[in-house]
Formats: structure tokens, sequence, C-alpha cells
């Protein structure tokens, strides 16, 4: 076990549970993106829905990518990190009035629309602050993702995106819209793919959908695949980060761009992931009748995943060097689901000890809630320990 990849002996006197972000890893991690980026000119908006701590914003900002958000607060909070407004994207199912006036008064780059209304309310809210909104359509394109059926978002069944066979209506409804430029198509298949086949569905498609744009005599200019990058959850310290060059070189060989067409990715999972550890102690060995439980004092309430999507953490305890031993993980809320893990070995446990869950740089902290009144989980960074 590579204990030494945290500053444990600095850990042993915080306030636990606490989010610990590795930003020396992150920092190597958006290094790896940019290059595989800037060999073939995309531009990355990172997906401010994984993770929306300031500081870590703040750090992907100084780096040069875009931001994708998904409400006005994100927008508020990707400008506040630093990202500009014009490599500023808005995508959602549901954005609200106030949401769409405070991203026309801070001219973002482009709306990622879902629907008729939503196209009609931008251009009815853009006309009264007098400007043009830049739109992307979102498309569903139908393509199936190898993940989990809670975060697949491209099929038809799902509620995201304009479906193909209304494309030639909605176009025709954009045409109408004064205030409203068309710029772009957008798509997301879903997340945690590590399937290099499915993008290159999507890439077939979108060829598909290009050579009917170009039938139509519509002129795109901006092609955005989404995010959906997964990452090792099994292996976090062998596979520290992505493998950004075989995505790119997925979608750089099956996508089809026509001349001056810009190619826009939304990472999101795929930056922030591995970074990130919950830090939690083990308030009680408890033993059960088929299995032993540790019983920690993070759960749900810090990390919802396991519970949700009965995501898999590895989980290391941090503070022993004895023997592995089989335990079922489980958090202190009051309810049968928070479980974090059954059956995962460790190092020996005793109370008091520290384990670190695993990947939770992503979808961890921004997800947190305040469920039995708990607390927010406090978060530090590498610097802190400096
Ligand atoms: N773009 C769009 C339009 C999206 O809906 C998403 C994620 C992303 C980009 C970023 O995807 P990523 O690169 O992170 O896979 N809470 C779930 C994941 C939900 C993802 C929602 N959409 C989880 O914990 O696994």
């Amino acid at each position: 076990m590579k204990k030494g990849l945290f500053p444990t002996n600095k850990f042993i006197n915080l306030t636990t549970p606490f989010y610990y972000y590795d930003t020396v890893l992150l920092k190597a991690t958006l290094e790896s993106l940019k290059q595989e980026t800037s060999k073939h000119n995309i531009e990355a908006h990172y997906a401010v829905k994984a993770n929306a701590n300031d500081r870590i914003l703040n750090i992907i900002a100084k780096e040069g990518f875009g931001a994708d958000c998904v409400s006005g607060n994100e927008i508020k909070a990707a400008l506040n990190a630093g990202f500009p407004a014009s490599k500023i994207v808005f995508a959602g199912v549901g954005k609200d009035d106030w949401e769409i006036n405070y991203a026309l008064e801070n001219n973002i780059f482009c709306f990622n629309c879902e629907s008729i209304p939503e196209i009609e309310i931008i251009n009815e809210l853009a006309h009264k602050q007098q400007k043009i909104a830049s739109i992307a359509l979102r498309i569903n394109p139908n393509v199936k993702a190898d993940t989990h059926h809670y975060i697949t978002t491209g099929v038809a069944e799902n509620k995201f995106g304009i479906n193909l066979s209304d494309l030639e209506k909605v176009i025709d409804v954009v045409k109408k819209q004064a205030n409203i430029k068309l710029i772009g198509l957008h798509f997301h298949i879903g997340s945690q793919i590590l399937e290099m086949n499915n993008f290159k569905s999507l890439c077939t498609r979108i060829n598909e959908i290009q050579q009917w744009m170009l039938d139509q005599k519509i002129v795109i200019k901006n092609i955005n695949v989404g995010g959906g990058l997964g990452i090792n959850y099994q292996q976090p310290n062998e596979n520290p980060i992505p493998n950004f060059k075989d995505y790119i070189n997925v979608i750089t060989q099956h996508l089809t761009l026509q001349p001056h067409q810009q190619l826009h990715i939304e990472p999101g999972r795929s930056i922030v992931a591995q970074c990130g550890s919950l830090i939690a102690k083990v308030l009680y060995i408890k033993e059960g009748t088929h299995t032993k439980f540790a019983i920690l004092n993070a759960g749900m309430t810090e990390l919802i995943r396991p519970a949700l999507y009965q995501a898999y953490h590895l989980i290391e305890n941090i503070t022993s060097e004895e023997e592995m031993e089989k335990y079922d993980i489980v958090g202190p809320i009051c309810e049968s689901s928070d479980v974090f893990a059954k059956g995962m070995e460790i190092n020996r446990a005793k109370r008091g000890d520290l384990v670190a869950l695993r990947s939770a740089g992503a979808y961890g902290e921004v997800m947190a809630s305040r469920y039995n009144l708990r607390p927010y989980p406090t978060v530090y960074l590498t610097e802190d320990f400096q």
C-alpha cells in the first residue's frame, strides 16, 4: 500500500471527515490533458459540476481551460475563479429565467439548448437585454454508453437533448428567432465511459448529422462532444492520470470536422476524480453475524456515490500496516444504503484509524448533503500542509 501518497502524520490531529485534494496530481493531470488537446487544437471546458471547490476551480482556470456550467451559481463560481466568460458554456435541461439573464449579462460563449420552449425563452430574454444569444443544439444522438444506467444520457429514453427526429423542426424554430444565433452542436452520451468504441459510435453519428446539415446548407461553427471519459476506480495508485491520449485519438480519428470547425470537449471526472480522497476515522469495529463492520464517521452525506450508484471506491487504512482483513465498511447515517463497501480488504482496523476513500475528487464534495444535520465536510489541499 502506498501510504506515501498522503501527509498522514499531518492528518492525525485534524477533525474528520474531510476531503483532501492532491493538487500536485491535479496539475499533472491538467498538463497531460493540455498536451493532447493542444496537439489537435481542441477547446476543453471543465465540467464544473464534478468539483466546484473554489480553489480547485482556480487551479483549472489558471491552466487556460474553459468551463461547462449547469446553473447560474456554477457560472458565478466559474467567473469568480477566473474562467473567461468567452469560454463558458451553459447546459441543462431546465435553465431558470434568472440563470439565463445572468448568463446573458455576462456574455458567456454559448447556451447548450435542449428544447424549443427553452430556445424561445432565451430569445425573449436576449431581446429584452438587446443581445444576441449564441446557442448550440444539444442533440440526443441515441448512442449507448457502457456505464451505469443512472449516468447514461444519450439514449432516446433520457430527458436530455433534442431527438434526432425533431431536429428539422427545431432548426426551423431557431431560424425564426431574431435574437438567437446557432453556432454549434452539442452531444454527451454519459459518464464513466471506458469503452472507447462508445466515443467512436458517437463520432459516427455526428458525421451522419453533419452530412444532413451540409445537405441543408446549414453552417455550424462548433462541435462539442461533451464529457464522459472514465477513470480507474479499482487501481487509483497505478492509474492516477486517465488515458487522455487514447480518448482524444479516437475522437480525432473518427470525427470528420468541416473546414474551420472548432472541436470542444467537456471533461469533468477525468480531471478531478483521482486527486481527491475522503479521509474518515474508524469509530467502531462491530462484530456482525456474518461479517465485521468498520463503522466510519463519514457516510453517504459526504460521499453518496456508493449508495446512489453502487459505485466502487477503493478504501485504504492509512494508519495501519497490520494484516489485511475483510470488513463491511459503513457510515453512521440512519439508512441501510449507507454502505461504502462490502467485504473490502483493508489493513486490520481499530478505533481511531484513518481511512482514505479514494478517487473521490469528482462528484464527492459537490454531492454532499446535510442529511441528519451533519455539517459539510471540510477541505484541505496539498499546499495547506506545506
Ligand atoms: N457534459 C455534460 C453535458 C454532462 O452532463 C456531464 C456530466 C459532463 C459534461 C461531465 O461528464 P464527466 O466527464 O464528468 O463524465 N454524479 C454522477 C455523474 C453525473 C454526470 C452528469 N453529467 C457520478 O457520480 O458518477
